[in-house]
């Protein structure tokens, strides 16, 4: 087992190297290029940390974990066509860069591709493999499909949010993980351990991504900052801040999340000031915390050496830590 940037080094060089070099250009071009904007890099990362957790190399797990990251990339495409969104890592999305259909067709095809990467794999890893992917890649639709109907719902409930996180984000989290427990063949109780902390770990991911995408900073934070709010997306810090306000803002809330104006600039102060003084920005902290630590509770069930339980809480601790 290496430190956290040993494998970062790894997977950053791994995908400099990536070629996909083929015809038509239009096809392949926006591929090259979300992939090429780089971003965190997590869920291959975890890929190859969970295969080393369990005494793989994690050369065996790097096919995999390219794959896992190809479908991330290939998420975000048709994520920000669904949210209307004109940034990615700090550059123009693929649809505004291209157009719509481009967004659509490019992402297909990374999903194929994706899928690709696991025929590298001898029959029982690939099996095991796909069927993780398939049940995952179906989950992150089911997620995705939730986040927009709730866009025009205004009784969305705390467990309903959270189970849409969960499908849209986290089990993707939780399955990079797994992936490196399958392709190093250890138990199945492992491989389902290692998965509810990269679930826990998920579920912290998104609640603050969705904090960020309100207080983050509009310099570094590399997409459009109120982006949820234009949307009205009907996140934890909405959520928290409908159940704690009174009467008055309650009712501004409401109407805040009703409207869609051409230009946005009062809409999101005037939420954003609502998040902070509800006390919903507060209990959105909170709930990070909480979830992190859920997943660290899942490592004392593991059997695994010390030295790598310090690993993974590292990796949770400077995820909340984070700004972008
Ligand atoms: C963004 O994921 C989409 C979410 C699930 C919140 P990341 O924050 O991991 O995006 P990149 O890959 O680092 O850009
Ligand atoms: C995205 O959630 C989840 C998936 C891409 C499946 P968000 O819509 O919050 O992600 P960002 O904020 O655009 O990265
Ligand atoms: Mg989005
Ligand atoms: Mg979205
Ligand atoms: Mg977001």
């Amino acid at each position: 087992m290496h430190p956290i940037s040993y494998y970062q080094d790894i997977i950053s060089n791994h995908f400099s190297a990536l070629s996909i070099s083929k015809e038509p250009n239009n096809l392949y071009e926006p591929i090259r290029y979300i992939l090429s904007l780089g971003g965190k890099r997590m869920r291959p990362v975890l890929t190859l940390m969970a295969s080393e957790i369990f005494n793989a190399e994690y050369q065996k797990a790097l096919a995999a974990a390219t794959a896992v990251e190809v479908f991330h990339n290939f998420s975000l495409i048709h994520d920000d066509i669904m949210d209307d969104a004109p940034l990615r890592r700090g550059n123009e999305t693929v649809h505004e860069k291209w157009n719509i259909n481009t967004g659509i067709l490019s992402g297909d095809a990374m999903l194929i591709l994706a899928y690709q990467y696991f025929e590298q794999y001898e029959p029982k890893i690939f099996r095991e493999l796909a069927k993780l992917f398939s049940k995952t890649a179906l989950e992150v639709c089911e997620g995705q499909q939730y986040d927009v109907d709730f866009e025009t719902r205004d009784d969305v409930t705390i467990p309903e949010y959270l189970k849409m996180i969960e499908y849209k984000t986290a089990v993707l989290v939780g399955a990079a993980m797994k992936m490196g427990a399958i392709v190093a063949e250890t138990s199945e109780e492992n491989a389902n351990l290692i998965y509810d902390f990269g679930l826990n770990l998920g579920i912290a991911f998104q609640l603050q991504d969705d904090y960020l995408d309100a207080f983050g900073d509009p310099e570094t934070f590399g997409k459009q900052v109120g982006g949820d709010i234009i949307e009205n997306k009907k996140t934890y810090l909405y959520l928290k801040a409908k159940d704690f306000a009174e009467n008055d803002k309650k009712e501004q809330l409401l109407h805040l999340f009703s409207i869609q104006p051409t230009d946005n600039t009062d809409k999101i102060k005037s939420v954003k000031e609502i998040f902070n003084t509800t006390g919903a920005s507060q209990a959105t902290q909170e709930a990070i915390k909480s979830y992190t630590y859920k997943a660290f509770a899942t490592l004392d069930k593991m059997q695994i050496d010390q030295e790598k339980k310090e690993i993974l809480k590292a990796f949770g601790e400077n995820l909340m830590s984070r700004n972008v």
